[in-house]
Parts: structure tokens; C-alpha cells; sequence
């Protein structure tokens, strides 16, 4: 029996949260204290936290953390302060939709109270450990769902995934490492193949430290390698994450993950993505309208203080890319695994 991460990468403590800084990692593993609504949403702009349903969980503490510095007692006054705030934090990173979703639920908590301005206040950091604790359990669930919908047959699978979707990128325990793990658990795991994810080497420095930390067998391989193991049968599945997936179930992912999924088609590898159903943005019927994040390009041009490129060329830096549903096998949720075209006659009947 493996046991499960003990990955956090957001704590919180007495009255602060601590965030593993993973802009630092694999070299050193800082936890970095936050007091404030301010420093939380830098942090979430830099970085230092990252990945979908962390993102949330770090967004809703950033609520709560700018909700106790307000001074009025006034409710009109405090609801419209909290509303700066969330606009605030809103402004940080655009595509994946955990971080709308937790800041709305953040600030329902907040209108729904009717008692006092101390109440409201300890219902919002309430409702922030609320969503910490359940990101964790769907996490979980995603991991074991996902056992039902991979393939049977090698007993022991090699995996593809991309960027971090691990406990760094969650509550803890992870969505598409989630499910690696799970398969880890049950014997069913020969090896995770880890696309390096460039430009900022999400799976070359995260992944591959939480599978080291975890005794996973790990294999860090280029993005450009992922075609050629394929067509050498090396990968029985590959597995990944999601940021944002319209009700069609396109799906918005880390830059790379539709190349992936175009791919995998063309070597019949099946192609699976794994998020709470948080990920869903049942608002949005196709992908054509969700924002993808460009970040500043000396992501790509600089590593360290050493120039990759000469000056005179021009970059482009799109974080996200869309993989059409058509490419995706199944969905992983924590209801359960789903066909994208079934995803929003899944969501309803579970509504019921
Ligand atoms: O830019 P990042 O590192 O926040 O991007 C993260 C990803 O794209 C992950 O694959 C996605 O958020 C799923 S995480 C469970």
C-alpha cells in the first residue's frame, strides 16, 4: 500500500497561510508566509502557487485574508470592500476557472450571511477551509475513477502526463497525478513519462519532484519526445489535467496538451482528462470564448541570468492551449468518468 502525498501547497496556520513557494522547487522546498489579500494575489500572479484547484483554494484564503483587515461594520460598506477584493484577485490569472468559481462561492458565503460583519467573517474562512478539505476528497475520488477508465490490459501501464497536475497543483493528491497515483496504489502502474512542459518546466521541476517524493517511477522526457514514444509503444494512456472545460468538453489546458492529444489520436492511444467538475464551465458552450493567459516571454527567451536568443526576434507566450473535445476519450471527474459530447447531460442528471 503506497501511501498518499503529503504534498500541501497551501496551509493554513492559527491565522496565516502558508504557501510552498514552487518557484523555488526541486532546489528547495520554502514555505512562504501570507498575511495579506495583496501578497496572495502576487503570489498567484508569480506563481508561486499554481495549478487549477490550488489556485481556488489560495484565492479563497486571499478573500479572507483582505475580509478581516476591513474595519467598517457597516454590511453595505463591507460587501462592497470584499467585492474590491475579489475584482483584485479576480485580475491575477484568467483561464483557469477554479479561481472564479472559489472567489464566487467566497463571496455567496459573504451576501448569504445576514448576521454581523464578525460573522461574515467567520463564515468566509470557513467556507476557505471548506473548499481546501473538499479539493482534497475529490481529488481522490478523480484518482480512483480514473482506475475504471484506463486500460486493462498491460497490468502494469506507462502513462503520458503533462505540466503538474499533482497534490502542488491541488488541495493535495492531484487530478491527473491523482489518477497516477491511485493506479500506483493498486499495482497497475509500470512508469509516468513526464513531458519536461515548457517554457516554465512545470513537469521537469514539480512533477518530477512529487514522483520522487512519492516513489513514483518517473521518466522526464522533452514535449517534442512524446510523438516518437508513442509510436515506439512505450505509452499505454495519456493522462492530464484541465484549467477550464467548456460544457462541449473542450478543454483548456497547460500550452502543449493539444499537441499532445493530436498525437495520441494518430497512435490510437487513448487521451484522458482529469478535473473536479469545478474545471467545468457549464457557461460557456464551446471553447471560443475562453481567455488564454499570455505571460511575459522571457519565459521562453531566459533561463536563469543566461539569454537563449538573440535579440531582434519576436515571442509568443500562450500559457493554455484548447484540445477539441473530439480528441479527449473521457473526462475523470469525481462523479465519475464521462464522454465529453455526455458531460452536460451527466452534469444535469447528477443535479437531480
Ligand atoms: O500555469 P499553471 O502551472 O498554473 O498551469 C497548470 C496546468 O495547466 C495544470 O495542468 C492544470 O491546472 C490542472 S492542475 C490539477
Amino acid at each position: 500500500m503506497v501511501s498518499p502525498t503529503t504534498i500541501y501547497p497551501v496551509i493554513w496556520q492559527e491565522d496565516r497561510v502558508l504557501l510552498l513557494d514552487q518557484t523555488q522547487l526541486p532546489a528547495e522546498a520554502t514555505l512562504v508566509e501570507i498575511t495579506r489579500c495583496e501578497d496572495m494575489a502576487r503570489a498567484i500572479q508569480n506563481m508561486m502557487v499554481r495549478g487549477a484547484p490550488a489556485i481556488g483554494v489560495a484565492a479563497a484564503y486571499g478573500i479572507y485574508l483582505g475580509a478581516r483587515e476591513i474595519q467598517t461594520q457597516e454590511r453595505e460598506a463591507f460587501l462592497s470592500q470584499l467585492e474590491e477584493i475579489a475584482q483584485m484577485l479576480r485580475q491575477t490569472r484568467p483561464t483557469a476557472v477554479n479561481l472564479f468559481w472559489a472567489i464566487g462561492r467566497m463571496l455567496k458565503t459573504a451576501y448569504e450571511t445576514l448576521g454581523s460583519i464578525e460573522e461574515i467573517k467567520s463564515n468566509l474562512v470557513q467556507t476557505a477551509h471548506n473548499i481546501q478539505t473538499e479539493d482534497l476528497q475529490t481529488c481522490q475520488k478523480i484518482g480512483d475513477n480514473g482506475l475504471s477508465i484506463l486500460p486493462a490490459e498491460p497490468a502494469q501501464l506507462s502513462l503520458l502526463t503533462h505540466c503538474n497536475t499533482g497534490a502542488l497543483a491541488t488541495a493535495g493528491y492531484g487530478t491527473a497525478l491523482g489518477v497516477i497515483r491511485s493506479a500506483l496504489r493498486e499495482g497497475h502502474l509500470a512508469r509516468v513519462y513526464i513531458d519536461e512542459t515548457r517554457p516554465r518546466l512545470q513537469g521537469a521541476k514539480l512533477t518530477a519532484w512529487e514522483c520522487v517524493q512519492d516513489g513514483i517511477l518517473a521518466t522526464v522526457i522533452t514535449d517534442s519526445m512524446a510523438a516518437h514514444c508513442m509510436q515506439q509503444g512505450m505509452i499505454d494512456a495519456v493522462v492530464v489535467g484541465a484549467d477550464r472545460i467548456a460544457a462541449n468538453g473542450d478543454t483548456a489546458n497547460k500550452i502543449g496538451t493539444y499537441t499532445l492529444a493530436v498525437v495520441a489520436q494518430a497512435h490510437e492511444v487513448p487521451f484522458f482528462v482529469a478535473a473536479p467538475l469545478s474545471t467545468v464551465d457549464f457557461d460557456l458552450p464551446n471553447s471560443s470564448t475562453i481567455p488564454i493567459e499570455e505571460r511575459d516571454p522571457s519565459e521562453i527567451y531566459q533561463v536563469g541570468e543566461t539569454m537563449l536568443c538573440p535579440e531582434g526576434v519576436a515571442f509568443y507566450n500562450p500559457a493554455f492551449d484548447v484540445t477539441p473535445a473530439a480528441l479527449i476519450s473521457a473526462i475523470i471527474t469525481e462523479r465519475g468518468a464521462v464522454k465529453p459530447s455526455e458531460l452536460e447531460q451527466f452534469h444535469s442528471q447528477q443535479m437531480v
